[in-house]
């Protein structure tokens, strides 16, 4: 616990050294496991946090509470790498199929994993479709958590079920109306908001996203999560500025986010983007150019 409270706060070199103390007394402490995978995804230090998560596979790697969430963690680091199939297939056998529990801690990373791809432009091969249905099985008259609500909207629009998605989103905007908890604060001031914005995306309205994104976009902690989750939102916004022709905004926020984590191969790829849709094309080729050569690097490392 202290490590990755040390770690969401920015410590990474203590936090990993809490989180390998932790390990030391207690190998098969997956929060340890977690704690210390955070750290290399913060620095973008993918071939290190491979490294440990597959070093360690026998003692995560199933039969735990946090089983789906640290193979989540392992296929954001697959995407990094740039092997998309592998991904998939740690989506499929370890965290969304059609044998899961269907509980919303588990689906919300399917959510998040798969809302990468979708801003990616990679085809989820009709993943969205069943989780989508997994999340309406559990939908009844009252929100949940907030954080799990705005997850299920993020499959309701990926797979284009628009009116299920715009039915959660009004559940969260008449429970948090004159609500006073914790929850209706972060529903207030940050669920609905993002969850508009993910269906103002969804549906090819970028200029919304925008707008609904930026002016809450150093909130977005205040509604739950860890940095490496919400980090979805985070793109969803330099994405939707790229798609909405906000050419400043794109190039701002994608020197940004590489500014905090320069070997992430997905914000190489992301500054390309925003540079070619503001016609710099050798720019955005030599963003290219970085991203292949520190993928070559992680992808050694997830063939071991
Ligand atoms: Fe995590």
């Amino acid at each position: 616990m202290h490590a990755f409270g040390l770690e969401e706060a920015g410590h990474y070199e203590a936090a990993e050294e809490a989180g390998l103390a932790a390990l030391d007394a207690n190998p098969d402490d997956v929060w340890a496991v977690h704690a210390v995978v955070h750290t290399h995804e913060m620095r973008g230090e993918v071939a290190e946090g491979l490294g440990s998560m597959l070093e360690r596979q026998d003692d995560w790697g199933d039969g735990n509470l946090f089983t789906t969430h640290n193979w989540w963690h392992l296929a954001l680091y697959a995407l990094e790498a740039g092997d998309t199939s592998r991904a998939l297939a740690v989506y499929d056998d370890h965290i969304h199929n059609d044998q899961a529990a269907g509980v919303p801690i588990e689906m919300l990373d399917a959510s998040a994993l798969l809302w990468r791809l979708l801003l990616d432009g990679t085809d989820d091969g009709g993943r969205f479709q069943s989780l989508a249905t997994s999340w309406a099985a559990k939908s009844g008259p009252e929100p949940w958590y907030v954080f799990n609500d705005v997850h299920a909207v993020m499959a309701y629009v990926g797979a284009a079920r628009f009116d299920d998605a715009r039915e959660t989103i009004d559940r969260l905007q008449r429970s948090a109306a004159g609500a006073t908890g914790t929850n209706g604060f972060m529903a207030t001031k940050v669920g609905i908001p993002v969850a508009e914005a993910l269906l103002a995306f969804g549906q090819g309205r970028y200029d919304e996203a925008v707008a609904g994104l930026a002016p809450i976009r150093r909130d977005f902690h205040r509604f739950g999560g860890s940095h490496a989750q919400r980090d979805a939102l985070k793109r969803t916004l330099i994405e939707a500025s790229i798609r909405a022709g906000d050419k400043d905004m794109a190039r701002a926020l994608s020197a940004e986010r590489l500014s905090a984590r320069p070997r992430s191969t997905c914000n190489w790829l992301q500054r390309a983007r925003a540079l070619r849709a503001s016609g710099d094309d050798a720019g955005a080729a030599a963003a290219e150019a970085h991203s292949a050569e520190h993928r070559s690097q992680f992808a050694i490392a997830l063939a071991r």
